[in-house]
């Protein structure tokens, strides 16, 4: 057969992104705080906010990963820390919320040691109150701050036995929520030992843990109650995909910045066998990629190019801009009923719905949070203002600090394909994550989507004229106060 001319490869296809479409408006029932945005991000996995923060060393480490699930999103741990850190980051989270204080973090007192030495001990581990436990940890008592303030009876050189309560209210391991509380409001007590069938202590239950749960009622968490939390790993790594997993993680992501390679598929199944978890599968950015994964993948993450701190596409020359490449999966990932993440390049909560309207189930994003408090490192001040460090995992700093092998990496000389860079301060985490999905939610309003499966089926895309992009941005004014969720240095 006569090779193709390469004339014909000026011939090529279009491919759009965000700014190249909007949703087209529909007539509606739904009112935007009624729009439920519960998604799925893997197999297992369900989510009642469809956003995932950035496995990224500037975005996410256990206090992002709480932050996102109790607000309802989940966060992906990085993997620029060695395979210990990364359990103990994912304990961190699973513990976050515990109902049940493990025995190994309960702060115990001993029987024969003085109220003062018992006052000193609570205080020091700022509790406000202990059980009183033997050698063999068998629970004899309990006692709290308002015991060991001397008083009539009591002296602070007396042993805690005479101060304690001896009558312990206690409750069984398998203690739910409801029952614990129900125990403590009718004895009017701040904390119930949890007891084995031989009266030793396996934990603690306490009236403020409840209460924090229950502030969190939308927050991912698996069957046990505990938070929800993602763990990176590379595609050679199955050493610390076994380690997480075993640590709780609930989702494995395959950190790749071309997974579309018959090695790295290889590693990602073979990691898919040996831990039994939920893998996604990225980044990717076409349909034939996506047939190649989908037979084992528990989700597939999209992306070659549109990050913010990105430089794969100048440095390579490779890419897809992002909402068709969301689109080429979500062709083939909607056949087989496997999720698609789109990643990167979302700056606005606009970005964010027509991803799904392209085929998404979630997004994940990395700039749009690397400026809350809950992100890894400290604000710095820039000619008055307020900033993070953000960069790319690519960048050359990113590999220096960690195992680099998402990109190319030479002993000698990196060649990288991300920047380093700065990201206004913004606040608070769930503040931000608010006005993205209230964002979201109205966009499902305008076309008249109660629902992610409704809106994935019924939106409509437009395609945008330079001068209707132009007409979409704040035009002929000078904006004299910043909103919330839009501002002119996005531009
Ligand atoms: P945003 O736009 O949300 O993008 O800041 C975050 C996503 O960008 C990817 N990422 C990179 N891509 N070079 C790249 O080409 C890099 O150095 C780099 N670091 C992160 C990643 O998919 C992330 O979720």
């Amino acid at each position: 057969m006569e090779p193709e001319p390469f004339s014909e490869r000026l011939r090529a296809p279009e491919a759009l992104t965000f700014d190249d479409v909007l949703l087209k408006p529909q007539e509606s029932t739904v009112e935007p705080d009624e729009a439920d945005t519960t998604t799925r991000v893997s197999t297992n996995v369900k989510l009642t906010v469809p956003v995932l923060s950035a496995a990224m060393d500037t975005v996410t480490e256990s206090e992002m990963a709480v932050a996102m699930a109790r607000n309802g999103g989940m966060g992906v741990l990085h993997r620029n820390m060695g395979v210990e850190e990364m359990v103990e980051q994912v304990r961190r989270v699973k513990r976050a919320d515990e109902l049940v204080i493990p025995f190994e973090e309960v702060v115990t007192v001993d029987p024969d040691s003085t109220v003062r030495e018992a006052d000193e001990l609570m205080e020091r581990e700022g509790v406000g109150g202990a059980p009183v436990t033997d050698t063999d940890d068998e629970v004899l008592g309990i006692i709290s701050s308002t015991d060991v303030r001397p008083h009539l009876e009591v002296d602070e050189t007396d042993p805690v036995q005479k101060a304690m309560t001896d009558e312990v209210v206690t409750v069984p391991v398998d203690v739910v929520a409801r029952e614990a509380f129900e125990r403590m409001y009718e004895h009017k007590i701040e904390r119930v030992p949890v007891v084995d069938g031989e009266n030793r202590l396996v934990g603690l239950v306490t009236m403020q843990g409840i209460l924090q749960r229950r502030e969190y009622d939308d927050a991912a968490r698996d069957p046990d109650g505990a938070l929800r939390v993602g763990a990176a790993v590379g595609p050679n790594e199955t050493d610390r995909a076994l380690a997480a997993d075993e640590a709780g993680a609930d989702v494995l992501f395959i950190d790749c910045a071309h997974a579309h390679n018959r090695s790295v598929i290889e590693s990602a199944r073979h990691i898919t066998d040996e831990t039994g978890a939920d893998v996604v599968v990225g980044n990717v950015g076409t349909r034939e990629a996506a047939a190649d994964v989908v037979d084992f993948a528990d989700g597939i993450k999209v992306g070659i190019g549109p990050g913010s701190i990105c430089t794969t596409r100048v440095v390579t020359g490779a890419g897809m801009p992002q909402i068709t490449a969301v689109a080429q999966v979500a062709d083939v990932a909607s056949q087989h009923d496997v999720p698609v993440i789109a990643d990167g390049g979302i700056r606005y909560s606009g970005d964010a719905i027509k991803a799904i309207a392209a085929g998404a189930d979630a997004v994940m994003l990395g700039s749009y949070f690397a400026g809350t408090d809950a992100a890894p490192g400290r604000v710095i001040t820039m000619n008055g203002k307020r900033y993070k460090q953000y960069r790319g995992m690519g960048s050359v700093g990113a590999m220096q600090s960690g195992d680099g092998n998402r990109y190319l990496k030479d002993e000698e000389e990196f060649v990288p394909e991300g920047v380093e860079a700065a990201t206004p301060y913004k606040g608070t985490l769930a503040s931000e994550l608010h006005q993205l999905v209230g964002g979201m939610q109205s966009g499902m309003g305008y076309v008249g989507a109660a629902s992610i499966p409704a809106f994935k089926e019924r939106a409509e895309f437009i395609r945008v004229s330079p001068a209707g992009q132009q007409e979409s941005h704040p035009h002929d004014v000078v904006i004299t106060d910043e909103a919330p969720n839009y501002s002119p240095n996005d531009e």
